[in-house]
């Protein structure tokens, strides 16, 4: 498969049955492709980085090396999940980088969006070229790239002006050129969802909201700290807890906490607790373009606001954000 326009015969992957058809056609796409050679790819734990590999383990297994780089931004047990899935329950040829501090070092007083998302871009790109160059024999590099990828490098290129730089990762360097290897570029993200699932992904690993490359460096607002960091991904894990155990999770199209730099004057046991502010954002949407807010109830913020200014340290207030996108974006950088 390797051209990047999709056939107007092609049918949409919407049932198990055409899922393995399509799974066993690419399986030996892959076999006929890579031969004997090995396979690397980043591993991030979204849902076509996921489907890729475990597409690819059922076509090379050891073949692939995943490569899984914790950049200090994941949510609250996201790299373990990685491991537990991947490395120890599909036998995966897993690295997995805790590159925290290099990440963090480099973030120090970095106050602006945008610079933000280049430095966590490039510095991805160079953990990864170093974990690449550490290994023999690789000439392939697989990608979760989608249809609306390809779609939207398409409108880039005609020039269509972008809000902010949701491009994650831009090419390796020179002395790394890999011949890729794209096996869901056709696809759009249900029938990726449709695969995975195919393959014996569980359905909350397939079906999971979308998380931002540059991950909460986003949603820790301004300058990162790694005290307000913490307590944002405590109190994020708090409220992913609570929509789970509320039928939200599967519900809204996507939910999670924004902690920004600025404190206010609250009260905690008789004293003075000035704390940080933990923002509510749930939005539903098709496409992201535009977005509405999630109704939640009074009660299911009530008990959410009580448990994150309880449990988490630092945070003495909780905000629930209800504005629409526009003129809100979906993230707050
Ligand atoms: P906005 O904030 O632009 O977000 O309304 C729309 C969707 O894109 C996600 N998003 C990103 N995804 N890298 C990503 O991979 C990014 O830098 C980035 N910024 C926003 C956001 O989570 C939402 O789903």
């Amino acid at each position: 498969m390797n051209s990047n326009v999709r056939p107007e015969s092609m049918a949409r992957i919407t049932t198990k049955e055409l899922a393995d058809a399509f799974i066993a056609e690419q399986v030996e796409a892959v076999r006929a492709q890579v031969g004997d050679k090995k396979v690397l790819l980043a591993l991030s734990g979204g849902v076509d980085s996921s489907v890729v590999a475990a597409l690819l383990i059922k076509a090379i297994g050891k073949q692939l090396v995943c490569v899984h780089v914790n950049h200090g931004l994941m949510r609250k047990g996201e790299s373990e999940n990685v491991i537990e899935v991947f490395k120890n329950g599909l036998d995966a040829n897993l690295i997995y980088v805790d590159a925290t501090d290099r990440f963090l070092d480099l973030l120090k007083d970095v106050s602006d969006p945008e610079t933000k998302r280049k430095i966590i871009g490039k510095e991805f790109i160079n953990v990864f070229a170093d974990e690449a160059r550490k290994l023999d024999g690789v000439s392939f590099l697989a990608q979760g790239t989608i249809y609306p990828d390809i779609l939207e490098s398409i409108k880039q290129a005609e020039g269509k002006k972008a809000v902010k730089s949701h491009h994650n990762v831009g090419g390796l360097p020179e002395d790394l050129q890999f011949e890729l290897v794209e096996p869901v570029k056709l696809l759009f993200k249900d029938e990726v969802r449709v695969v995975g699932e195919a393959l014996g992904l569980s359905h909350e690993m397939v079906y999971r909201q979308p998380f931002p490359g540059p991950g909460l460096g986003v949603r820790c607002l301004g300058a990162i700290t790694r005290d307000r960091l913490h307590a944002l991904r405590e109190a994020d894990a708090i409220l992913r807890e609570e929509f789970a155990k509320n039928g939200l999770a599967e519900k809204v199209w996507q939910y999670f906490v924004v902690v920004p730099d600025m404190k206010s004057v609250g009260v905690k046991d008789d004293s003075r607790y000035e704390g940080w502010p933990a923002i509510i954002r749930a939005v539903n949407t098709k496409d992201a373009m535009t977005a509405t807010i999630e109704e939640i109830s009074y009660e299911i913020l009530y008990k959410i606001t009580n448990r994150i200014t309880a449990e988490v340290e630092g945070i003495n207030r909780v905000l629930y954000d209800i504005t629409p996108k526009p003129t809100g974006t979906i993230e707050w950088e």
